[in-house]
Formats: C-alpha cells, sequence, structure tokens
C-alpha cells in the first residue's frame, strides 16, 4: 500500500478556522505536514483551536492570521512563515465567500468583495507560494515537485448559479487561474490543481441544510443521495499534494457526489 506521507513539509492553507480548511489542515497535519493555519484575525479564536486539535493529535501547526484579499497581508503572511518556518512546499488556496444578491440588487461592494478574496487572493496567496517554492534551488529526484499548489474551486466553475453571479464568475476564473499556472510552472516542476466540491456541510451554506425544505431539495440535486462532509473533500487534496499525484498538473478532481452530472436527465426522459 502506498502511505501518503508529508513527513517535513510546510503547508499553508487558507480558510483553515472552520469547514473545508479546517479539515485539510487536520488531514494534512494527521499525514506529518507543518501546517500553517490561516484565517482572518476575526477567526483567531478559531484557528487556535484547530492548531491545539492538530497537537493534541500529535501533529504540529501554527496560526498566522491576514486577510488574503489585501496585498500588504498577504506579503505579511509570507514574511512570516519565511522568519517561523524557514520554507513552504505546500499551498492550499482554501479561503472562500458568498454575498448573495439578484443581479439586480447586487453592490459593487458584494461583487469586489467575492472576487478580491475568491479569485485575487487565490492569485496573490499563490504568488506568494510559488516565489517561495523558487527560492529552493537545486536537483529534484524523480517523483518529487518543487511546491504544490491545490486550489479550492466548486462545482460552479462550471454550473451556472443564478442569484451567485459573483461568486460564479469568481470560481470559473479560478479554473483558468489553475489551468494557466500549471502550463506556466510545469518546467519549473511546481504542480497546480484544483478540486471542486460541490454540497458540502459546512458554515457557508448552513441555510441549505439546515432547513429542512432546502436540504430535500438540495439532495434532489445529488445522485449519491447525501451531502458531503469536509473530510470527504480534504481526502482528494491529500492526495493531489502528495507524491502520489507526482504526474498530475492542471487537473481538477471534482467532489460532489455527481452533482455535476446533470442529475435531472438522470431517467434517460427529455
Ligand atoms: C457553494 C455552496 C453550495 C455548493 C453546491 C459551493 O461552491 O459554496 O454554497 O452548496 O457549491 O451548489
Amino acid at each position: 500500500m502506498h502511505r501518503v506521507d508529508l513527513d517535513g513539509e510546510i503547508a499553508l492553507v487558507t480558510g483553515a478556522a472552520s469547514g473545508i480548511g479546517r479539515a485539510v489542515a487536520i488531514e494534512l497535519a494527521a499525514a506529518g505536514a507543518r501546517v500553517v493555519v490561516n484565517d482572518l484575525d476575526a477567526a483567531r479564536s478559531k484557528s487556535d483551536a484547530v492548531v491545539a486539535e492538530i497537537e493534541k493529535a500529535g501533529g504540529s501547526a501554527i496560526a498566522i492570521d491576514a486577510d488574503i484579499g489585501i496585498e500588504a497581508e498577504v506579503d505579511r503572511l509570507f514574511d512570516r512563515i519565511r522568519e517561523r518556518l524557514g520554507g513552504l512546499q505546500i499551498l492550499v488556496n482554501n479561503a472562500g465567500i458568498e454575498r448573495n444578491h439578484p443581479i439586480d440588487e447586487m453592490s459593487l461592494a458584494a461583487w469586489q468583495q467575492v472576487i478580491d478574496v475568491n479569485l485575487t487572493g487565490q492569485f496573490l496567496c499563490a504568488r506568494g507560494a510559488i516565489r517561495e517554492f523558487l527560492r529552493r534551488r537545486g536537483e529534484l529526484p524523480e517523483g518529487k515537485a518543487r511546491g504544490k499548489i491545490v486550489c479550492m474551486s466548486s462545482v460552479h466553475q462550471t454550473i451556472p448559479w443564478a442569484g451567485h453571479a459573483n461568486y460564479a464568475a469568481s470560481k470559473g476564473g479560478v479554473m483558468l487561474l489553475v489551468k494557466s499556472l500549471a502550463q506556466e510552472l510545469a518546467a519549473q516542476r511546481i504542480r497546480v490543481n484544483a478540486v471542486a466540491p460541490g454540497a458540502i456541510r459546512t458554515p457557508i451554506n448552513r441555510a441549505a441544510w439546515t432547513d429542512e425544505t432546502a436540504r430535500a431539495a438540495l439532495l434532489r440535486l445529488i445522485p449519491y443521495g447525501r451531502i458531503g462532509a469536509p473530510e470527504d473533500v480534504a481526502r482528494a487534496v491529500l492526495w493531489l499534494v502528495s507524491d502520489a499525484s507526482d504526474y498530475v498538473t492542471g487537473a481538477t478532481i471534482v467532489v460532489d457526489g455527481g452533482m455535476s452530472l446533470y442529475p435531472s436527465f438522470a431517467t434517460g426522459a427529455g
């Protein structure tokens, strides 16, 4: 059996105080990575709780807060990673938000906030990580990358979403950001991939799974018949940042219980 081993690797996970990011931080730490748990300052106590949970399980983590949508804060985040940990091999670009409105009621601020965090934030963190990876020059054994990036996309990188135009546009942008970076960086042995989750039980979509009627409507969109758990996504991320996927770059793993398979066509009618 191929054991996934991240021993000695340093991993930054953004938006790691809750939801998918939290599960990813815990999963990577369990595989031996030293994890930087990043989230907003306001989520500091939750980040500290994730660090404590990792340490209790025998893993290693530190919390560094930063708003990844702001360039100066991202620069500071990478400075602190360099000072405190001396390098970086893995970035999980996870932080993301929703600000949902019908388009005629969507303010520029609601548009901008979502693009700033979900798309510009992924660019800024990828740039910071890539600069860090490139500082590590020299020969690499076959089967090892200089650095690995996984971007959290969504099924809405391809499924249009009424009332969520800012969010869908950000994730469509993430899709081509990932492919373009993967193409640009392959020769430097930096791999860039994406995970596209469907409906996962996290704070971002709490209303969709706590309200009985909304939950029933959501389940009709999921052929596999259940709402996903953050760990379903974390395991896919773990594989993508490990050497087990060394020949994989520019790919998107869809983790959605079949949501993107046009479930309304499942009966063959039409
Ligand atoms: C969104 C969730 C939604 C899911 C499926 C995700 O990207 O953040 O709110 O439940 O897509 O529509």
